[in-house]
C-alpha cells in the first residue's frame, strides 16, 4: 500500500508534551472536607491528589501543564510552586513540569473548562487529566503512555482511557458504545454521559484521561449544554463522532484502576489503598487494621 503523502503540518507534529488538568469543580459531594480547601488537595496516602496526577504526567514524558482552577482553589497553585521550600534532595521529576494557570470563573462543566486551553494547546494535540482522579498502574507502560503512543500512531480525533465498571454504576460516568470488538484499543460509535443502567451501551466508562486533537475546541463551540445545564466533554466527543472523526479507546489493563476522590466512599477507599501501600507505614497500618477488624472486637 502506498504511503499517504504527509503534509507539512503533519511533519511538524512533535511529541505530545502538553497536558490540561481541569480542577475547577466545587467539590460539593465532599462537604465539609472541601469547605475551605480544594478536593484535589485532599491527601491520598501521604500526597495530595493533585501531586499524584502531576507525577503521572511527568512519568508520561509530558512537559507543560495547564491547571484550570477556580474559586477557593489557590492552595493548588501554591502546592505546585517551584519555590515551596523544597530542598534539593526532595526534588522529583514532577517538579520540573512547567506550570501554567487558568481559571474557570463559573462552574459551567468540564468542556467549558477544557475550552480555556485553546491558546495553550496552540494547534497541537494535548492530554486532559482530570484532577480528581488518580490512575494506579503496575503496568510497565502506564495507560497514559499507551494512549499517547496510540494517538500519535493512529491519529484519531480523540483517544479515551476506559475502565470496566459494574452495571449498576454506569450512571456516574461517560459510557462508550464500541464500534466492533472490544480489544486493548478499540474504536467507538458513541459515548453518553451518565446513562441509566438500562440505556447504557456498555459498561466501559471514561476514566478521566483523554488525548485530544485541537478539533475538540470547535466541537465544544458546537456543543449544547447537557445534563444539569453543564457543557460535558462527553457531548463534545459525540460532536466529533457526528463529524465522522475517529474516537479510540485504550482499556485499562489488569493491575490498573482509577481512584476517584470525588465522593466519600471512593475517597475513603483511595486513601486506604495508598496508605496500605506506603513503603514506610503500610505494613504497620495493615497489622493495626487486622487487629481492629478482628471478629468480636467491639466498635469504637
Ligand atoms: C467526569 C466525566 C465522565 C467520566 C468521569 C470519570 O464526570 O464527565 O465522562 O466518566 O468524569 O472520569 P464527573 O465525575 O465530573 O461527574
Amino acid at each position: 500500500m502506498r504511503k499517504r503523502p504527509r503534509d507539512k503540518s503533519e511533519k511538524d507534529r512533535g511529541p505530545i508534551t502538553k497536558a490540561v488538568v481541569p480542577a475547577a469543580g466545587r467539590g460539593t459531594r465532599l462537604l465539609p472536607a472541601t469547605r475551605s480547601q480544594p478536593k484535589e488537595m485532599l491527601p491520598v496516602g501521604r500526597k495530595p491528589t493533585i501531586q499524584h496526577v502531576m507525577e503521572e504526567l511527568a512519568a508520561a514524558a509530558l512537559r507543560q501543564v495547564l491547571l484550570i482552577s477556580g474559586r477557593g482553589k489557590r492552595a493548588l497553585e501554591d502546592h505546585l510552586d517551584r519555590d515551596a521550600g523544597w530542598n534539593e534532595e526532595e526534588r522529583q521529576p514532577w517538579m520540573d513540569l512547567q506550570f501554567f494557570h487558568a481559571r474557570q470563573t463559573q462552574p459551567r462543566g468540564l468542556a467549558d473548562a477544557v475550552a480555556l486551553a485553546e491558546p495553550f494547546a496552540a494547534g497541537q494535540p494535548f492530554v486532559v487529566a482530570l484532577g480528581d482522579s488518580i490512575l494506579v498502574s503496575r503496568a510497565r507502560q502506564p495507560v497514559l503512555k499507551r494512549m499517547i503512543e496510540v494517538h500519535a500512531r493512529l491519529r484519531p480525533a480523540a483517544t479515551i482511557a476506559v475502565e470496566e465498571v459494574p452495571r449498576d454504576a454506569v450512571n456516574r460516568y461517560g459510557i462508550v458504545a464500541p464500534k466492533g470488538d472490544v480489544d486493548s484499543v478499540f474504536a467507538i460509535r458513541g459515548i453518553v454521559e451518565k446513562p441509566s443502567p438500562s440505556k447504557a451501551p456498555s459498561n466501559l466508562a471514561a476514566a478521566g484521561r483523554y488525548v485530544l486533537e485541537p478539533a475538540i475546541f470547535d466541537a465544544i463551540r458546537r456543543t449544547d449544554p447537557g445534563v444539569g445545564g453543564e457543557l460535558w466533554l462527553t457531548d463534545a466527543l459525540r460532536v466529533l463522532l457526528k463529524d465522522k472523526r475517529e474516537v479510540l479507546c485504550v482499556r485499562l489493563r489488569k493491575g490498573e484502576h482509577r481512584l476517584d476522590i470525588g465522593n466519600f466512599p471512593s475517597y475513603f477507599q483511595a486513601f486506604a489503598e495508598l496508605a496500605l501501600a506506603d513503603p514506610e507505614h503500610g505494613a504497620a497500618l495493615r497489622a493495626w487494621l487486622r487487629r481492629r477488624l478482628r471478629p468480636g472486637r467491639a466498635e469504637g
